[in-house]
């Protein structure tokens, strides 16, 4: 069986991790799971959410993962622990990058975009009062972004306006740094750049996360020693998905259908 990396979302926001992924460590097989059919993961229970988890990453230890990634802020925040007492694997999960953002903002207002699962979470909790606790956070979830950014809507009225009344009152109290706390997010920051405007930066975590888990297979003697570039895989769930995967890609790319 060949040796591979699992990486899984609700859908396709993972693949603005996945391709983080595939330009660090372009040698190694990437196999892509969207659980479209079970999407949007931000309003399901820690319990669904996490049932999902462990099919979606049987199916990928089974297809030959030597390492799993979380490509999904909502599925890290309730399962990532479990996932790790269960696979003698790395996996590797999303948070929101506080942090960083707390350091670079200069109004010490920081905004954070991310789904109700994420923001309720006990780890995002603890996430918040580790890093956050001297800066005035303004936590904004965004239920139905995911859908509009599903549906391949990445600038159009609606997600234009979702993304208006979501920024909004977040810009009105100085926030100068925004946190995309969801992986779906990226696909909609030109967007979020013309309704913030220049002077706001904006974090995702998708290159800070290929960096870790190419440091973790270095760490474990497991980087690929292949010189061409490895095959990426893709699955989904749900509905055909393979038209706005390709789009999201780059590239036309076949997408099997997977029944778990
Ligand atoms: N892309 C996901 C995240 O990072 C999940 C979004 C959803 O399905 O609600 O949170």
């Amino acid at each position: 069986m060949q040796k591979s990396i699992g990486v899984f979302d609700s859908g396709v926001g993972g693949l603005s991790v996945l391709a983080h992924i595939h330009q660090h460590l372009s040698a190694e097989s990437l196999i892509y799971v969207a659980d479209t059919a079970y999407m949007p993961y931000g309003c399901k229970t820690a319990a669904e959410v996490t049932d999902r988890c462990l099919k979606i990453s049987d199916f990928l230890v089974e297809k030959g993962a030597q390492a799993i990634v979380v490509a999904c802020n909502t599925a890290t925040a309730v399962a990532i622990n479990l996932l790790r007492e269960r696979y003698n694997i790395p996996v590797i999960g999303m948070e929101p990058p506080l942090k960083p953002a707390v350091i670079h903002s200069r109004t010490g207002v920081v905004g954070v975009l991310a789904t109700s699962g994420t923001v309720s979470s006990e780890r995002f909790n603890s996430l918040k009062s580790r890093f956050a606790a001297d800066a005035r956070l303004l936590v904004q979830p965004c239920p139905g972004l995911v859908e509009r950014i599903e549906a391949g809507d990445l600038t159009g009225a609606e997600t234009r306006a979702i993304l208006t009344a979501y920024l909004k009152p977040l810009l009105e109290q100085g926030v100068d740094t925004l946190v995309l706390g969801c992986t779906h997010y990226p696909y909609v920051i030109p967007l979020i750049g013309e309704i913030a405007g220049d002077a706001v930066t904006i974090l995702d975590t998708g290159d800070a996360i290929a960096r870790e888990l190419k440091r973790q297979l270095m760490l474990r003697g497991r980087l690929s020693q292949e010189s061409q570039c490895g095959a990426v895989q893709f699955w989904s769930t749900g509905s055909p998905s393979e038209k706005l995967i390709s789009r999201l890609w780059g590239q036309h790319v076949d997408v099997g259908q997977l029944d778990i």
